[in-house]
């Protein structure tokens, strides 16, 4: 079982981040940190259609592809998710590799009703490539990723069976 565990802030010392690598801690999976979102062009339609996806592209794509389920972490930014996560959404539009994909979407929070408006657009961006979405609230307390782990893992086997 392996997830990929995507942060939708960039910066380096991101709370999402921190609670990313609480995720990555569990014994229950393999969890990889993939920070790529920095590294991906600014999605254009001319880039995909006239010759091979750039190097930062294909590692997202693939990164993805290799993962049996994806955790986003993500904070609210402007009433919704940050523009680097949404680009790399964009990235595999076409592509697929988020379709039917197990994921699970979050957000350290201190509060719990706190970045509610920046997780919605994501499921909505998430909706739109058909992701199987297992998991929307945000994390106020480590104790509270055990109840992740367990969502994603009942939703990889539940994806799993249907095959
Ligand atoms: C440019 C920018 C826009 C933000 N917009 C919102 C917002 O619309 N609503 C909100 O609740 N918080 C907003 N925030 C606060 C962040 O969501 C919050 O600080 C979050 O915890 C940052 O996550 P990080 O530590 O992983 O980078 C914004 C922060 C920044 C930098």
């Amino acid at each position: 079982m392996r997830i990929a565990a995507v942060c939708g802030s960039l910066k380096a010392t991101s709370g999402n981040l921190v609670l990313l690598r609480m995720l990555a801690e569990t014994d229950r999976a393999e969890v990889v940190i993939v920070d790529l979102l920095r590294h991906l062009p600014l999605f254009n339609p001319d880039i995909e259609d006239t010759g091979p996806a750039p190097a930062p592209v294909v590692a997202w794509r693939e990164a993805l592809a290799a993962s049996d389920a994806v955790v986003f972490a993500c904070p609210e930014y402007g009433f919704s998710l940050p523009g680097a996560l949404k680009n790399g959404v964009d990235w595999v539009i076409g592509s697929g590799e988020l379709h039917q994909k197990v994921v699970a979407i979050t957000a350290a929070v201190g509060v719990h009703a706190r970045g509610a408006k920046g997780r919605r657009a994501l499921r909505d961006t998430l909706e739109a490539v058909d992701a199987r979405i297992v998991w929307d609230q945000g994390i106020v307390e480590r104790g509270e990723l055990a109840g992740l782990v367990e969502a994603v893992l009942a939703g990889v086997a539940a994806a799993t069976l249907e095959e």
